[in-house]
């Protein structure tokens, strides 16, 4: 099928972060001539991270301890990759992993049986390949944290140092740990500094949606290797940074077995600057008609009832740092069914490398009897009220003279772009000016909700809680929030917002807000040397 730029935008089918060539223009030369080593796609086998356990709980808190350190592993099939990983309690594994565990922590309020938690860093990096240490940050993206346990960019914990960051966990959500260290985001998280952060809270529990084994997350990223197997980080000339080869949960391409029932699927997107727009299919190559993912939830939890994407005038488009979950019903399909879980790009753009287009298989291989529901109503999501905004911000993220930039200024860890007041409900406008290239603004401590883009409703999937928004070509969001208050508490202090095409990011695409006044300072908590760890 042929189809111009100008359709295509029409059809919302440009979801890419990356840069859109007019058609007919050949791919640059990278893009031509440097390939990881060819796999076989869809042949390894899924893999789930495994759950961390608590070292420690008492009456309110659970205390978890992730050693962050290099390891060899094999990704690349008969190849061993260094990647940046984290070791902590996991039954049978000693080695550092990537993606990290997952943290599955019970949350929720207080009087609900929700509990605090304690996640203990240690940095045993040590140096990368130009000697000098790595230093490294942990945010743990979709927490409302206090400003210093938020992983602010420049509290660092040197290698040979840790830190213990207090959480909350005060709602149900799909969140994850990464990096956040100052100029060093994209190359630290692609070398693997990434994990998955379940909360659940008891509501989430009561219904009947896919459980256990059948609640699986899928943390997407895509990766390039030398032939040897070492991970290349290129961030082309600090534009942004791809990979030719889609990793599930660390395995390139996997192909997951599955019985005749429904699944839960939480699909993290952790790539540097890579989006995706999921359909499912039972072609690899081609979208066959009537197949489904049912979204359940964003960034912020459960939407307020179930959306259907339908193959194949649909898709799911899950920009980079953003949550869906969704759920496939696999009992329409005969045992023996392929499906493939596509990327639907778009010819004419870099992100055209056909085998990037689809990203995993499952095979329903097994019967199973099923008693999970899909309820219509999910969680309520109440709108924010228009009438409570106090005042309205506008933020334009642009490229000019090499640099990434919100409002002509590039980071400054001393200056403050904006101050709503403890409670306050204000709109941003987040603006992109141009063409070329989207950006996912990330907005940390809060959840909010999309108003409008260009003024036209948002899709169905995006009406839920959020906290990355994409900010396509020639777009104006309105996202609308309550600063600093979450549960009944109020949070004051200093916030960072930035694009999460990592790249951007690092060059230097980020800024911070300040709810209220006087709140705790992002660096007076900062990293104790190991020498003087005591146990949790
Ligand atoms: Cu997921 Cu400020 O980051
Ligand atoms: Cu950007």
């Amino acid at each position: 099928m042929k189809i111009t730029r100008r359709e295509a935008l029409r059809l919302g089918l440009l979801g890419g972060s990356f840069l859109l060539l007019p058609l007919g223009n050949q791919k640059p030369a990278w893009a031509q001539t440097r390939l990881s080593p060819q796999i076989q796609r869809f042949e390894l086998s899924f893999h789930k991270p495994p759950v961390l356990e608590p070292v420690r709980r008492d009456a309110t808190t659970d205390y978890y301890e992730l050693t962050m350190e290099k390891s060899l592993v094999e990704i690349l099939p008969g190849l061993m990759t260094e990647i940046w990983g984290y070791k902590g309690k996991i039954p049978s594994i000693i080695n550092g992993i990537s993606p990290g565990p997952t943290i599955r922590q019970r949350g929720g309020k207080r009087s609900d049986g929700g509990r605090q938690s304690v996640v203990r860093f240690i940095n045993q990096l040590g140096k990368d390949a130009n000697g000098e240490d790595i230093q490294t940050v942990t945010h743990l993206h979709g927490m409302a944290s206090l400003p210093q346990y938020d992983g602010h960019a420049e509290d660092l914990i040197p290698p040979g140092y840790f830190k213990d960051y207090i959480y909350p966990n005060d709602r149900a959500a799909t969140i994850w740990y990464h990096d956040h260290a100052i100029d060093k985001t994209s190359r630290n998280v692609y070398m693997g500094l990434a994990g998955m952060y379940i909360v659940e809270d008891q509501y989430e529990l009561s219904l009947p949606l896919p459980k256990g084994d059948y609640d699986v997350p899928l943390i997407l990223q895509d990766k390039f290797f030398a032939t040897d197997g070492e991970l290349i980080f290129d961030d082309r000339n600090q534009r942004s940074s791809y990979g030719d080869v889609i990793l599930v949960n660390g395995v390139p391409w996997p192909r997951m077995e599955v019985a005749n029932r429904k699944y839960r699927f939480r699909a993290l997107n952790a790539s540097a600057s890579r989006n995706y727009q999921l359909a499912l299919s039972r072609d690899a190559q081609s979208l066959t008609i009537g197949d489904k993912l049912i979204v359940i939830g964003s960034d912020g939890g459960l939407l307020s009832e179930p959306v259907e994407i339908t193959t194949p005038f649909q898709n799911l488009r899950i920009g980079m740092a953003e949550r869906y979950e969704f759920i496939i019903d696999f009992s329409q399909y005969p045992l023996g069914t392929q499906l493939f879980l596509r990327n639907v790009g778009f010819s004419g753009s870099i992100d055209n490398d056909a085998r990037t287009h689809a990203i995993m298989r499952f095979d329903v291989v097994r019967e199973e009897p099923d008693d999970s529901i899909v309820p219509d109503r999910l969680r309520a999501v109440e709108p924010i009220p228009l009438s409570e905004v106090a005042r309205t911000r506008t933020f334009r993220f642009e490229r000019n003279q090499g640099q990434w930039k919100i409002n002509n200024k590039t980071w400054d860890k001393n200056r403050v772009d904006a101050n709503p007041g403890a409670g306050d409900v204000e709109i941003w406008n987040l603006v992109n000016p141009g063409s070329g290239w989207v950006h996912p603004v990330h907005i940390h401590l809060v959840d909010l909700q999309l108003l409008d883009r260009n003024g036209i409703s948002p899709r169905p999937y995006e009406k839920g809680w959020k906290d990355v928004f994409h900010v396509g070509e020639f777009e104006t969001l309105r996202v609308i929030a309550k600063f600093g208050t979450r549960d009944g508490k109020y949070i004051q202090g200093k916030f960072m917002m930035h694009c999460h095409n990592l790249v951007h990011e690092d060059h230097s695409m980020m800024t911070l807000f300040e709810v209220g006044k006087g709140g705790p300072s992002p660096f007076s908590a900062p990293a104790q040397p190991v020498s003087t760890m005591l146990p949790l």
